[in-house]
């Protein structure tokens, strides 16, 4: 119950925040245990600069951001990933408001992670570049009951299945899939899978996998779920 009253009151915080101007995050976490830094220290600065480059880099069309910055204590690793059906101007547009939006919230935090609807955007002191991550995860369910449960979760798993093996199998600059399938009573289901292009084709499978068990343990008969985590 204490989860399904969380999905409840994170959806009702989203509708509300819609109508203010600067759209707010689907989720975020400001990571206070690996550490804060004190305003306008080296680590704060290297971490606007990191944030602008990232925001102005206009070469980028595959909707992966890669960045460092600093040196030694103060350096700062930053991955900027846009769902792979969003368009690079798009996608700039969502990590920019991500950048404002996640320095807001985590002020001096080392470490956050923060998730719109189309992209995701996370930094840190330690590197984060090729390291398969499934915490911290969260996901969103619809919790309206799909007909013909059984056949409904034979048809989901399959696909999902399937997907997983498109995108792992995806290069290093791009790891996703989308596909549709139809249940047996036609309902028509939508899934989508992606990871960090940096994974190995290995530990991106790993993560999806653990993240669709996620979605069958939380979500499973209902007409839709949703898990995202770092990887
Ligand atoms: C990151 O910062 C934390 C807390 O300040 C520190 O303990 C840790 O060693 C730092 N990590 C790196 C890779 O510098
Ligand atoms: C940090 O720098 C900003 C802009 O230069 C300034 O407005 C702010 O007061 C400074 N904060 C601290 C704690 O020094
Ligand atoms: C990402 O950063 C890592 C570590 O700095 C670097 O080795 C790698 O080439 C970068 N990859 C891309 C696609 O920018
Ligand atoms: C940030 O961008 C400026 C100007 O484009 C460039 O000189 C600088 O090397 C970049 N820094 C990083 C960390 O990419
Ligand atoms: C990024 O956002 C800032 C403020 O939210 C805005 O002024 C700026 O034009 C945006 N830049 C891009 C490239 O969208
Ligand atoms: C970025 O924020 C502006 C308003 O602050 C909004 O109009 C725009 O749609 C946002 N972009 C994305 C991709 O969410
Ligand atoms: C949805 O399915 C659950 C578990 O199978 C069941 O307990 C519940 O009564 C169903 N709700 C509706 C509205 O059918
Ligand atoms: C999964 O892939 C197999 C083999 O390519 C295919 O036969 C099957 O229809 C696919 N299932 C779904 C639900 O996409
Ligand atoms: C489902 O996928 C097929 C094949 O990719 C595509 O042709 C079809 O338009 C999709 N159906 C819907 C309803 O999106
Ligand atoms: C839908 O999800 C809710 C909350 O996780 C769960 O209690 C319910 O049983 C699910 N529906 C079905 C048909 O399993």
């Amino acid at each position: 119950m204490s989860v399904i009253s969380f999905i409840c009151c994170l959806l009702f915080i989203i509708t509300i925040s819609q109508a203010s101007a600067q759209p707010s995050f689907v989720n975020h976490f400001c990571l206070s245990d690996k550490g804060r830094f004190t305003a306008n220290n080296t680590y704060h600065t290297n971490l606007n600069t990191l944030l602008s480059n990232l925001t102005s880099n206009t070469g980028i069309d595959y909707g992966f951001y890669n960045l460092s910055y600093g040196e030694n204590m103060d350096k700062v690793n930053a991955i900027g990933l846009c769902r792979g059906d969003v368009k690079p101007d798009e996608c700039s547009s969502c990590l920019n408001n991500s950048t404002v939006l996640l320095t807001q919230l985590c002020p001096n935090q080392k470490e956050a992670i923060g998730w719109y609807d189309k992209c995701m955007l996370r930094y840190s002191n330690r590197s984060i570049y090729g390291v398969m991550e499934t915490s911290p995860l969260f996901y969103l369910s619809e919790i309206t009951n799909a007909t013909d449960v059984d056949q409904f979760n034979q048809v989901l798993g399959n696909l999902m299945s399937n997907l997983t093996g498109i995108a792992a199998s995806g290069n290093s600059l791009r790891k996703y899939a989308a596909a549709n399938a139809t249940a047996p009573n036609s309902q028509t289901i939508y899934g989508a899978a992606q990871c960090t292009p940096d994974l190995s084709e290995q530990d991106c499978n790993s993560c999806l996998v653990e993240a669709f068990s996620r979605i069958t343990s939380c979500c499973i008969g209902n007409i839709s779920g949703r898990v995202a985590a770092p990887s």
